[in-house]
């Protein structure tokens, strides 16, 4: 079949209520489309996701932003301006029309213009919102290429291939649904660029709230985590911390800025942040493949460029007891 062929195929199953993967900048998405409330209970089901979880709707462009929420504030044409198409997301008032199984019952709608020509084609050839997650069993690692999405799911779902995901890692997310603007996950977008975007709006800004309930999956303790147990681990601990593990018979497999052993795994990681979290979820990958029991990562810089690594790095090596994982 050829890519148009393909590409026809994919928008006659979406609109036949059927599920489609797709890949985006960021990760690849599993599709539905996001006014068929049967779609949108295929979807969860084939991901085992809570249905009181939301999902982000993608459109084609800016234009439709009014088709699903009340209003847009100055502040959403200003980021939309200058990040869409890209990996952001904005959390808006939803209008009355936009349906339960996407905005998982809230009164807001999360809405992402992806910028991947695939992506793009999807959603101009289809023409109306494709409610999205992340391509992967609810709570594992996101898929980046279309053989971790079949890994995932097999041949039970179409998958578009549009190759490795340029990004690696989830958009940023931001609620601007109250006035007063929230990241809700940290991105590859970052804080600070919005914060400076925004900055002649005059907002206050929320700084995230612990004692919140988790509106988004991704703020769940552990998320976006592999099979195996991961350690994070300061640069300074890290010769310390191998040195205590392997004599205890634990075989260990190493993410680092550099190689420490011949004897030991190794997956090095670059030091500049956009090439780390292209290869943030395709190394994990590799890793949990292995026969390690333990994978240990060396803590990157505590920077500001590098906050989206770290929060996923953090939650991959989260407390994996308190993860809703059954779909309750
Ligand atoms: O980069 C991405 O955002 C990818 C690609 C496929 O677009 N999508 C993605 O979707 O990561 P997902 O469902 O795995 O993560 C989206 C997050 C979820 O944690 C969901 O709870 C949150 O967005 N979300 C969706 N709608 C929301 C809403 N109305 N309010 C708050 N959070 C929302
Ligand atoms: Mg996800």
């Amino acid at each position: 079949m050829n890519s148009w062929e393909q590409l026809k195929e994919a928008v006659e199953t979406l609109a036949n209520g059927g599920l489609v993967a797709f890949p985006t900048e960021t990760v690849y998405g599993l599709g539905a489309d996001a006014s068929n409330p049967d779609a949108m209970e295929r979807l969860y089901k084939v991901k085992n996701r809570p249905v009181t979880h939301p999902s982000i709707v993608h459109i084609g462009s800016a234009d439709q932003i009014e088709d699903w929420c009340l209003e847009v504030p100055p502040a959403v044409e200003i980021l939309a301006g200058l990040f869409w198409p890209g990996p952001l997301t904005m959390v808006l008032k939803r209008a009355p029309g936009v349906i339960d199984a996407v905005t998982g019952g809230q009164n807001t709608v999360a809405l992402r213009v992806p910028s991947h020509p695939l992506a793009q084609s999807l959603l101009q050839a289809f023409g109306r919102g494709i409610a999205a997650p992340s391509a992967n069993r609810f709570g594992n690692l996101s898929p980046t290429s279309a053989e971790d999405v079949k890994a995932e799911f097999g041949n039970e779902i179409m998958v578009l291939d549009g190759g490795s995901c340029p990004v690696g890692i989830e958009s940023t997310i931001i609620d601007l649904s109250s006035g007063i603007p929230r990241i809700l996950r940290p991105g590859m977008i970052l804080e600070a660029s919005i914060t400076v975007a925004l900055s002649g709006v005059g907002l206050r800004w929320q700084t995230a709230d612990v004692n919140l309930p988790p509106r988004t999956p991704g703020s769940l303790p552990s998320h976006y985590a592999p099979a195996k147990p991961l350690k994070l681990i300061s640069s300074l601990e890290l010769e310390n911390e191998l040195a205590h593990i392997i004599p205890g018979g634990q075989k260990v497999a190493v993410m680092s800025f550099k190689k420490l052993s011949d004897n030991i795994l190794h997956q090095v990681m670059s030091t500049s942040p956009a090439v780390y979290a292209f290869g943030l979820y395709r190394s994990l990958r590799r890793l949990d493949k292995s026969d390690a029991d333990v994978i240990v990562v060396e803590c990157p810089p505590l920077e500001l460029e590098w906050e989206p690594i770290l929060d996923r790095l953090k939650r991959a090596a989260g407390p994996r007891d308190i993860e809703v994982k059954d779909g309750t």
